[in-house]
């Protein structure tokens, strides 16, 4: 059934059916990229959550595996929720919540050599609760990390995602030596829940989920995902410094412009040394349409993430994922056939655009994708500088003939050094799974177009300065 909805990604990872939202355990060992993700495989609604997993070679096509973990008796009963991977000294280690009633508390599993077989640890919980001095709003998710103290010493670190009651968002920082015994040290940075008003894509929520810490060509990021009395918001980081136990921030920043259509992102450092990030892109559709489809969620492609000029991160898809690029469908200035669906070259439900552009103060760039020649059903980006500054938006007021999807515009400002420089613009389409990158700020969301001859491409707007490369995507099924 999932096979055959025409939603269904053609080279986005998905899980084989029922439910999936946060990736988890990102790792590569021995080569192989392991992909874990939270899984309902009953239904595809969010229940008792498993964990999912598959393993690549390249990025780009994935083999399912066993299910990783699955709730049992003690402390998981409802729920193995997100977390992490960690190699503690050779042993394959998880780190997640476990969820009993209305609780998550840390939990820890070791598995077999090649990441399959996993036994939960008798000692869990490991953390038996949040700390007392705390009034937590939320206490999930979980970043380990191993660093050398001053002293010499090896030392496990963790963050938890939490928020302080009237307070705002936080991470909970901890220390161990064994990833069993956890000492509490304090809130690592403590966000503030009265930042922007509660609709504002800004706003730092009253939980922060899946926090997660790194350091990027020196640039130190904490990425979380704001949270609110059961409803989730938006991925925003911090730029700053992480040093001793405490995260001095100079920045906040949204990680993606489509907002909760790339939440709960987790990164991972890969063999070769990249900062590897993946994020769930969630339904814009009813439940109901979800559970007739028998699927949801769609897993984002992998980013590789690195800092742009201004120490803000820069998000690109792996370009592993250029081995899909079968058949060029336009390469060279855009012409004026390409204005019109019935005369544009460029069509289909999986294809991978890229324009380099100048964009001059003033000039508006449109680009239609998933169009119909009667214009009964498109989907519009628009680039467009305004008093010098760069916006980039997506209009889904047409997007679908199905009323009950969301159609609510996403978008935002692209930070740019200089109005003259070219932009440079990637857009990526498969099916219902939208990803496009603005100098590397990106901006996901689903769309669901009812009509099967929605394929069409246009792009309007362009001066002769411009550039566009088209193909078609094969599927990595
Ligand atoms: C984020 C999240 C996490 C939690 C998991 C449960 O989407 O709510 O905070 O661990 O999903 O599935």
């Amino acid at each position: 059934r999932a096979a055959r909805d025409p939603h269904r990604p053609g080279f986005h990872f998905v899980s084989p059916a029922g439910w999936m939202n946060d990736p988890n355990g990102l790792v590569q060992r021995d080569g192989w990229y392991h992909l874990f993700y939270q899984y309902n495989p009953l239904a595809p609604v969010h229940s008792r959550i498993h964990w999912g997993h598959a393993r690549s070679r390249d990025l780009v096509h994935w083999e399912h595996l066993p299910i990783a973990l699955a709730p049992s008796d003690g402390p998981d009963v409802d729920g193995c929720w997100s977390g992490v991977f960690v190699d503690d000294g050779g042993v394959p280690t998880l780190v997640y919540s476990g969820r009993a009633g209305e609780v998550e508390l840390a939990c820890v599993a070791t598995g077999s050599d090649d990441l399959v077989e996993w036994r939960k640890d008798p000692a869990n919980p490991v953390i038996a609760a949040p700390p007392s001095d705390v009034d937590v709003t939320a206490y999930r998710d979980h970043c380990v990390w191993s660093e050398t103290d001053a002293a010499g010493r090896r030392r496990w670190r963790q963050i938890v995602g939490s928020g302080i009651r009237g307070v705002g968002g936080t991470a909970l920082l901890y220390e161990s030596d064994d990833l069993r015994s956890w000492r509490y040290l304090g809130p690592l940075l403590v966000g503030d829940a009265a930042n922007a008003p509660r609709t504002s894509p800004e706003w730092t929520g009253t939980m922060w989920e899946c926090v997660d810490l790194f350091r990027v060509d020196g640039t130190d990021a904490l990425v979380f995902s704001a949270w609110d009395e059961g409803v989730t918001h938006h991925p925003l980081y911090w730029t700053g410094r992480y040093a001793g136990d405490a995260f001095a921030p100079d920045a906040l920043h949204r990680l993606d412009l489509g907002g909760r259509f790339f939440y709960a992102p987790q990164s991972m450092r890969d063999e070769s040394g990249r900062r590897v990030l993946f994020g769930w892109m969630q339904e814009g559709r009813p439940d109901a349409a979800a559970v007739a489809a028998g699927w949801s969620g769609v897993m984002s492609l992998p980013r590789v993430v690195t800092a742009r000029a201004d120490g803000s991160l820069h998000q690109a898809p792996a370009p592993e994922i250029d081995v899909l690029r079968t058949e060029v469908l336009f390469d060279g200035a855009p012409t004026a056939a390409l204005a019109q669906v019935a005369t544009s070259p460029i069509r289909g439900d999986q294809l991978d655009l890229e324009l380099v552009t100048p964009v001059a103060d003033g000039e508006r760039i449109e680009i239609a994708v998933r169009a119909t020649e009667d214009g009964a059903e498109r989907t519009v980006y628009v680039l467009e500088r305004v008093d010098g500054a760069l916006h980039f938006s997506l209009g889904r007021s047409g997007s679908s003939l199905d009323p009950e999807t969301d159609t609510r515009p996403l978008g935002g400002e692209i930070p740019s050094d200089s109005p003259t420089a070219a932009v440079h613009v990637r857009i990526v389409v498969d099916h219902s799974a939208l990803e496009a990158f603005v100098d590397g700020v990106p901006l996901a969301a689903r769309v669901y177009p009812t009509r099967a001859d929605a394929l069409g491409v246009t792009v309007t707007g362009t001066s002769a300065a411009a550039r566009l490369r088209a193909w078609r995507m094969a599927g990595a099924r």
